[in-house]
């Protein structure tokens, strides 16, 4: 197993490599994106028609179509968890792109099911409040308001988590993605929701299994253990858990 920390530019030249390399290799099975590499797999979620319409409606870009896999995980997990009672929440949400894909993939207004996506969406709020990111500003809020307005149960709920459940929450929880790159705030998140989810609810942690992720790592491996949870670590990078 081939196990490191990468830099940035090692990637770039890694990801130039491996596209020479998936144009050739493309008939015997070989799909590099996303820091994962698989040789003579089906990959069968990119020939799924419901997957493809979902996730080319959400974005073209070729960043965005990179994480296809950690989005199909998504999608998965929402519609499983949508068989429990609830609503989907998102603690990390930024421009918006995989809720709207898994919006799109469980059909959301139809499902009549509730959205809640929490975000501080302008960035760094000072020391241990958010790490601030290029899509960063004052209208991203609006801008993923806009993205969602089709959804007559979608709440945009800008703020500092865990100060921002005091202004909207579910009653219930069937599905809750964490991908807020802190593991202070995901602890914050797990323990603001974890009451709310209801029994057979799917977790999904963004950056589980990244090395560069290791404090998130231990403080999600540690925080569902309290509670008798253990989380399956996906070959995508992320973590899947299920509230017993
Ligand atoms: C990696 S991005 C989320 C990406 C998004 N889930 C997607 O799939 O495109 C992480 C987001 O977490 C937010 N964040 C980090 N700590 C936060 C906190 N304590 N409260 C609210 N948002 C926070 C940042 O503002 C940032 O937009």
């Amino acid at each position: 197993m081939l196990s490191f920390n990468i830099s940035v530019d090692e990637v770039r030249r890694l990801d130039a490599f491996l596209d020479q390399a998936e144009a050739l290799f493309q008939p015997y099975g070989l799909y590099y994106a996303d820091n994962l590499l698989t040789v003579g797999r089906i990959v069968g979620f990119l020939k799924d028609p419901r997957f493809r319409t979902a996730l080319t409606l959400g974005d073209r870009s070729r960043w965005y179509h990179d994480i296809a896999w950690r989005v199909h995980v998504l999608c998965w997990a929402a519609e499983l968890g949508m068989r429990q009672p609830g609503d989907l929440v998102e603690c990390g949400v930024l421009e918006g792109f995989s809720m709207d894909v898994v919006s799109r993939y469980v059909d959301l207004e139809q499902s009549g099911r509730g959205l809640y996506l929490y975000d501080l969406f302008h960035g760094a709020g000072g020391a241990g409040r958010g790490i601030a990111m290029p899509q960063h500003d004052s209208d991203l809020a609006w801008r993923v308001e806009q993205r969602f307005k089709q959804y007559s149960r979608a709440h945009v709920v800008p703020g500092f988590i865990p100060d921002s459940f005091q202004i909207a929450l579910p009653e219930q929880i069937c599905f809750l993605h964490i991908d807020l790159n802190d593991a202070a705030a995901e602890t914050a998140a797990l323990d603001g929701l974890w009451d709310r989810l209801s029994p057979g609810a799917v977790i999904v942690y963004d950056d589980f299994g990244w090395n560069i992720h290791a404090e998130q790592h231990a403080a999600a491996t540690e925080g569902l253990a309290r509670r008798g949870v253990s989380i399956l670590e996906l070959p995508t990078g992320q973590g899947l858990a299920i509230k017993p």
